[in-house]
């Protein structure tokens, strides 16, 4: 069926500002939304701008904003957002990050959150034996925040960001969370620290957008919530 993609472009080295660009795409609608950018940057605009890699829902670089709602281009079925031949598909880039070029943004404020709670094991102790042993109890504390594969997605749709830009943001709180619950860890308190004040954890309220926009199915809401729970109990 024919579709319409209305695009936002923006090229920094000659447009003043971002603006919107229709194609019209056959597209199958079992298809990824990335077949048919693909499709118009193969055959129709070569200048089009937009990141992939896997397109297989693994490597996080092709999250944009589809009819208002962040997620991978890739983990989006056409029939998911269009119902009938002739309806229109906004794509927008990733909010509350610099655009680079069209749906292209700089993901550098994103990193320096996520490098911000130490997204690594702190632990100095002797290892006994041969490695760190986890039961698979103490695994499936976090498990589902080992999945994360750093879209950005939660972080474009977390409508606190629009009005504290300075917040950790939610996949950094879950990455935290990631290792703070981890039994082999010893970062807990250091991270539970950087966390609690008015850019960490607090300003949270609980839109649960994050979650829902995860590709990953990452409980982050939960888990933004059991780090508060986890600072009254050791910090305060
Ligand atoms: S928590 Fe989910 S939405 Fe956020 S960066 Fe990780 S995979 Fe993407
Ligand atoms: S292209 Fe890798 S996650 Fe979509």
């Amino acid at each position: 069926m024919k579709i319409i993609l209305n695009i936002q472009r923006f090229n920094p080295d000659t447009d003043t500002g971002p603006y919107f660009q229709e194609y019209g795409v056959e597209a199958d609608p079992n298809e990824r939304l990335l077949d048919a950018l693909m499709r118009i940057k193969r055959f129709q605009d070569g200048s089009l701008g937009f990141r992939k890699s896997c397109a297989h829902g693994v490597c996080g670089s092709d999250a944009m904003r589809i009819n208002g709602r962040d997620g991978l281009a890739c983990k989006t079925l056409v029939k998911d957002v269009v119902e009938k031949e002739g309806e229109t598909i906004t794509v927008e880039p990733l909010r509350y990050l610099p655009v680079q070029r069209d749906l292209i943004v700089d993901q550098k404020p994103f990193f320096t959150k996520y490098r911000f709670i130490k997204p690594y094991l702190i632990n100095d102790e002797e290892v006994e034996g041969k490695e760190r042993l986890q039961s698979p109890e103490e695994r499936m504390v976090f498990d589902d925040t080992t999945n994360c594969i750093l879209c950005a997605a939660c972080y474009s749709a977390c409508p606190v960001l629009g009005e504290k830009r300075g917040f950790v943001g939610p996949a950094a709180i879950a990455q935290a969370f990631r290792f703070i619950a981890d039994s082999r860890d010893r970062g807990r308190d250091e991270r539970l620290q950087l966390l609690d004040n008015k850019t960490g954890v607090w300003p949270c309220q609980n839109h649960f957008k994050c979650t829902e926009a995860c590709p990953r199915s990452i409980l982050i809401t939960k888990r933004i919530n059991q780090t508060k729970e986890l600072i009254k109990k050791h910090q305060r």
